[in-house]
């Protein structure tokens, strides 16, 4: 597959962005912008460093940016030089300095812009896009997940002027994020995976969610295109706030109503091929991650391509290229005692969706390969009040996935763990640390194992407890 070169021209002059930044100049800035970073530790030669205040004080990395090749470093005006210091832009605040820098990347690039929101599949489908749009012209997208305040700023920031398409992904944990964010993306193209009880903590109720999802229409121009998931329990009530706003909905699923509408699929172990008439056209594909959900955020990503003119035949075959990333279903094969065990790791992130999407693709595992199928499952967070009645409801997953023993831990799985049949019950822990011993003895040859809970359930010790059961190697 052939990735159309990067720009070499620079990616922001430096009198530019003094000025659209609304700083002073203290020092002089050495080199033309050719990124933006915020963390020294992959921060490139001739890069903008931002000083964000997160978890930490980005002011407190000034001088290290400048040592690994900074050009120059937004910062706030109180910041006391330091020695080894480069060129400093001074704000009153750099995050909004940044914003600002954001929406002028817009506003200067002709770019082809798609916007993606959901509960679960924002990454996944973001991903597809940035490789199927990469075959059809020069793509940029978000890294990782900043989907946030200052991940979807930084991101538009560093958008390329000569940029066909743009990808975004716009999270939100409390309602009035997702629009603020939106109207800085000012996408063509809006898409919202599916509506989920995730953040439910902060929510009142799964509509109430939808409602904040259906913020992304803020940011669309009249006639613009919104991505809906047909199957969706909540589809009425966006297609409704779509019609509202005079949008366009182009809706994707199995229903029988859709625009993009799957036909058939063989869901393998490893991957999954895939038929779907988009708009009455049939398309054939494959996909290079194993599981269902995958397959319908392909379905997503097809009205995404097909919505922004480029080519979907051109597009569809980095498909077959995607896999899933780490904690978030990549699998690995651990060659112990003399056989294999797999291990699917989804450390990174839980919640009910999927959750249930993690359980079915252990389910639909070959049984001739795989002696049992485990499941080791930390508590799903940010639930409220109905978090240990959604606990217990993955005892329908977990029974139609015929998973051979679950071992879980945290105080909400307790209510999974109550609920499971004896047969399916093998150890539980308050926390996942306590449940090592449970896992070292409970994992052998021939299993199966997928180890998934919320990132604050701390599942990733346990990932590589099981990788450590592997054979040394010689
Ligand atoms: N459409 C879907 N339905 C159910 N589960 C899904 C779907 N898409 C992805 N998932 C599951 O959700 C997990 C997270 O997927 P992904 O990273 O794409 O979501 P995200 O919305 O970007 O999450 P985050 O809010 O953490 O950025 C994956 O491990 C996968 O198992
Ligand atoms: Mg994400």
């Amino acid at each position: 597959m052939t990735v159309p070169p990067t720009s070499t021209r620079p990616l922001w002059s430096d009198v530019v962005l003094v000025s659209v930044c609304g700083g002073t100049v203290d020092g002089k800035i050495t080199a033309p912008i050719r990124g933006i970073s915020i963390d020294t530790r992959s921060i490139g030669e001739g890069d903008l460093f931002v000083a964000l205040k997160d978890q930490r004080d980005g002011h407190d990395f000034v001088t290290a940016a400048f040592k690994a090749g900074a050009a120059a470093a937004l910062v706030v005006n109180t910041y006391a030089r330091r020695e080894g210091d480069g060129g400093l832009i001074r704000v009153e605040d750099p995050l909004r300095s940044l914003e600002d820098a954001a929406r002028v990347a817009r506003f200067r690039s002709d770019a082809k812009v798609v916007a993606v929101t959901g509960s679960v599949g924002k990454t996944g489908t973001k991903e597809m896009l940035r490789l199927c749009l990469g075959l059809a012209g020069k793509t940029h997208a978000s890294e990782k997940s900043y989907n946030n305040h200052w991940g979807v700023p930084l991101t538009l920031a560093r958008m390329p002027t000569d940029t066909e398409y743009g990808v975004f992904e716009i999270g939100m944990s409390n309602a009035g994020e997702i629009a603020q964010l939106v109207r800085m993306v000012a996408p063509d193209v809006g898409i919202i995976t599916t509506v989920e009880p995730v953040h439910l903590a902060q929510f009142a109720s799964v509509s109430d969610i939808a409602e904040a999802k259906a913020e992304l229409m803020l940011g669309l121009p009249r006639d613009g295109v919104i991505i809906l998931n047909r199957d969706n329990p909540h589809f009425d009530l966006l297609a409704m706030r779509a019609d509202e706003r005079q949008l366009r909905v182009v809706a994707f699923g199995t229903h029988r109503d859709c625009d993009v509408r799957m036909e058939s699929v063989d869901l393998g172990p490893d991957d999954s091929l895939v038929t779907a008439s988009v708009h009455g056209r049939q398309m054939r594909y494959r996909i290079g991650a194993a599981g269902r959900h995958w397959v319908m955020n392909s379905l997503a990503a097809l009205a995404a391509i097909d919505a922004v003119g480029a080519d979907l035949n051109t597009c569809l075959a980095a498909l077959a290229d995607i896999s899933a990333p780490a904690g978030r279903g990549a699998r690995s094969e651990i060659k112990a005692g003399g056989g294999t065990i797999l291990l699917i790791d989804e450390s990174y992130n839980a919640n009910p969706a999927s959750m249930a999407a993690a359980l079915a693709n252990l389910g639909a595992l070959p049984r001739a390969q795989y002696r049992r199928r485990v499941a080791i499952l930390g508590d799903m967070r940010e639930l409220g009040a109905n978090a240990d009645t959604l606990h217990r409801g993955l005892l329908a997953f977990v029974e139609a996935a015929d998973v051979d023993v679950v071992h879980a831990c945290g105080p909400h799985m307790r209510a999974l763990y109550d609920a499971l049949p004896a047969t399916r019950r093998g150890a539980y822990a308050a926390t996942s640390l306590e449940l090592s011993d449970a896992v070292r003895q409970g994992v052998a040859s021939g299993d199966a194992v997928m180890i998934k809970g919320s990132l604050g359930t701390n599942m990733a010790p346990l990932v590589k407890l099981v990788r450590a059961l592997g054979d040394p190697k010689v």
